[in-house]
């Protein structure tokens, strides 16, 4: 099999070829940042709102945006063409470089590692999706930037593994009492017609897919707030939803080992896949290539 093509700081090289230093900060204190961009038909869906969050987070480190918006397009779009034609999802990687020796201090005068890599997505059918995923709560370990996309990602690794341990697909976690995010989505819950989610803090990744589907809501004038959700709450939702730029939106049928709802994925949800799916295909139509 063609190894995947990788673009590692100024170079398009294959996947197995891309070597780091083991004195890269990302690597010795997870001191970086990402993203992770879906791709469909060869477009890259939200690509400028995904860069504006990757500067956001770099800032959020202290860190300088080492391309501009036209050359993160020219190294990705590159990325997706050498990959091939299928729906892909790209990974970009952003740290702080590559020290002289290991101290906690910044180094001064380094160079960003800038790597980017591309995989293979499969976009599923409504049928498909509709099948839906069980979720449990836990207990928040992360820190208090969580509005960060860091590469210092062990608090969710752990998390996550403990709802995958536990027979889960997803874990919801729960900081003093309230929802916050998934390990590895955002989330919503239903009740009495309106979307809800929990609003942007420090305590959550502000989602771009959370952010188009509040849109969509918008726009179809579909009723939607956001604010504070607790634990007890989430246990008297119609419907539960996560979602992220890998999975779009989900449906939850079961959280804790209950149904959510009547078990089965719910109507609003089903409206809601439609127009995401509509808006995934407008937007890979109208942007050429
Ligand atoms: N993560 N919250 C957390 C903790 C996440 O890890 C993610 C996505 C999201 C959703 O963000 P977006 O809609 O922009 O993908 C929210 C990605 C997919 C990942 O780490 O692989």
């Amino acid at each position: 099999m063609t190894p995947r093509t990788a673009y590692l700081n100024g170079q398009f090289l294959p996947l197995d070829e891309a070597k780091i230093s083991p004195l890269d900060r990302g690597f010795l204190f997870g001191d970086g940042v990402y993203e992770v961009i879906p791709v469909y038909n060869n477009c890259l869906f939200h690509c400028e709102a995904h860069i504006t969050r990757l500067n956001s987070s770099l800032a959020g480190i202290r860190m300088i945006p080492p391309l501009s918006y036209p050359e993160w397009e020219t190294i990705l779009e590159t990325v997706v063409e050498k990959n091939g034609k299928e729906d892909q999802w790209l990974y970009i990687q952003v740290t702080r470089g590559i020290d002289s020796i290991r101290d906690h201090q910044f180094p001064k005068h380094v160079v960003p590692t800038i790597f980017v890599v591309s995989y293979p997505k499969t976009r599923l059918t409504k049928e498909e999706q509709s099948q839906g995923i069980c979720v449990t709560a836990i207990t928040d370990i992360r820190w208090k930037y969580c509005h960060i996309k860091t590469t210092a990602r062990l608090a969710y690794v752990l998390m996550y593994q403990e709802a995958k341990d536990a027979g889960f697909d997803e874990g919801i976690i729960i900081n003093n009492g309230y929802a916050q995010e998934g390990t590895t989505s955002n989330f919503f819950m239903i009740r009495h017609g309106v979307i809800m989610t929990p609003p942007k803090t420090p305590l959550l990744l502000s989602g771009i897919t959370r952010d188009c589907i509040l849109s969509l809501a918008e726009k179809n004038k579909i009723p939607y707030r956001e604010t504070k959700i607790s634990e007890r709450d989430l246990q008297k939702a119609d419907e539960l939803w996560i979602t992220s730029s890998t999975r779009g939106v989900y449906p939850v049928i079961n959280l804790n080992g209950h149904a959510v709802g009547n078990g089965k994925a719910g109507p609003l949800w089903e409206r809601m896949w439609t127009l995401y799916d509509a808006e995934v295909t407008h937007f890979s139509l109208s942007v050429s290539h």
